[in-house]
């Protein structure tokens, strides 16, 4: 494992943290490598943004992004499609340092719904939703994006499968976490939400706490899996929260365990106020990649 400097450019005190994931959930065997190679680069744009003395927030965009664009993951292009045939994506930004949160729910006509949900994260709101959200995203300045382009071949096998028997491999919402150089906290969530799921059905990630919360001086983290569970159980706020008391392995576990009392499971990631990178999950597998001072790696499985 290489070592890293601490950074020293921004004028930063820190060393900076990365962690991105692209979802847990029965991923393939065979797709872990081409799942790696994206996240990888994702890991790789947040850290450079971090460690040249971007924000976290800056840094956490971009990473998802990338996510976004693959059409590997269920985010963005390549979006899980709903009962109806097409597709609505959820998206939240929170940062740390001011506890600003913005997230956007079953939008439809934009080509990263995570730049939208910063935008959300820069107004007066919260949360956004629907044709809301649109209409936002061209005050904004974010133009329409053909829905049909967000629709993949794969997605489309996907739908098939989800209808016929309720099937099919459900993971690869994406997500990023961040420490900058100035020890500043930011998650970013987004997802095209469960195969042949309800029109107008909203998951956790674009809900404060639910699949991403980040809090300066203690933690942040970003979730992927069953929805339902992690809004019931507030997830993401609650794994945080855990670290006032306890180490963010311990805080992980005890978070998918309360998910998995409720029924459900899921992965998350996280890095704690040492800027330390962590991640778990109670699925088949999960693909992260991260990079801190300890060094940097990339996985599937533990
Ligand atoms: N965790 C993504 C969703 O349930 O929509």
């Amino acid at each position: 494992m290489p070592r890293l400097g601490w950074a020293s450019s921004g004028g930063g005190k820190v060393a900076p943290a990365v962690i991105v994931h692209g979802g847990a959930g029965a991923v393939p065997q065979g797709e872990f490598a081409d799942r790696l190679e994206v996240l990888i680069e994702a890991r790789q744009a947040a850290w450079q943004i971090a460690a040249a003395g971007g924000d976290a927030v800056s840094a956490a965009v971009a990473a998802v992004v990338i996510l976004e664009d693959s059409p590997l993951f269920n985010a963005g292009t390549g979006s899980a499609l709903n009962r109806d045939g097409f597709v609505e994506m959820d998206a939240a930004v929170m940062d740390g340092e001011s506890r600003a949160f913005g997230g956007v729910a079953a939008v439809r006509d934009v080509k990263n719904p995570v730049v939208l949900a910063r935008e959300v994260m820069n107004s007066e709101h919260v949360l956004l939703a629907c044709e809301g959200a649109s209409r936002f995203a061209r005050e904004r300045g974010i133009p329409a994006f053909d829905p049909a382009a967000l629709i993949t071949a794969r997605q489309i096998e996907r739908w098939r499968q989800a209808r016929r028997r309720n099937l099919g491999e459900k993971s690869g919402t994406v997500g990023a976490v961040v420490m900058d150089a100035a020890g500043r906290l930011a998650a970013a969530t987004s997802t095209g939400g469960m195969p042949d799921q309800r029109v107008g059905r909203v998951g956790d990630t674009p809900l404060p706490g639910a699949g991403s919360y980040a809090e300066a001086g203690l933690g942040a983290a970003s979730g992927t899996g069953y929805g339902e569970y992690f809004m019931r159980s507030l997830a993401a706020f609650r794994a945080v929260s855990a670290l006032r008391g306890m180490e963010p392995p311990a805080a992980l576990r005890s978070a998918l365990g309360e998910i998995a009392s409720l029924g459900g499971h899921g992965g998350m990631i996280m890095i704690d106020s040492a800027a330390r990178t962590f991640w778990d999950y109670n699925t088949e597998s999960m693909c992260t990649a991260w990079r801190d001072s300890r060094g940097e790696g990339a996985a599937c499985q533990r």
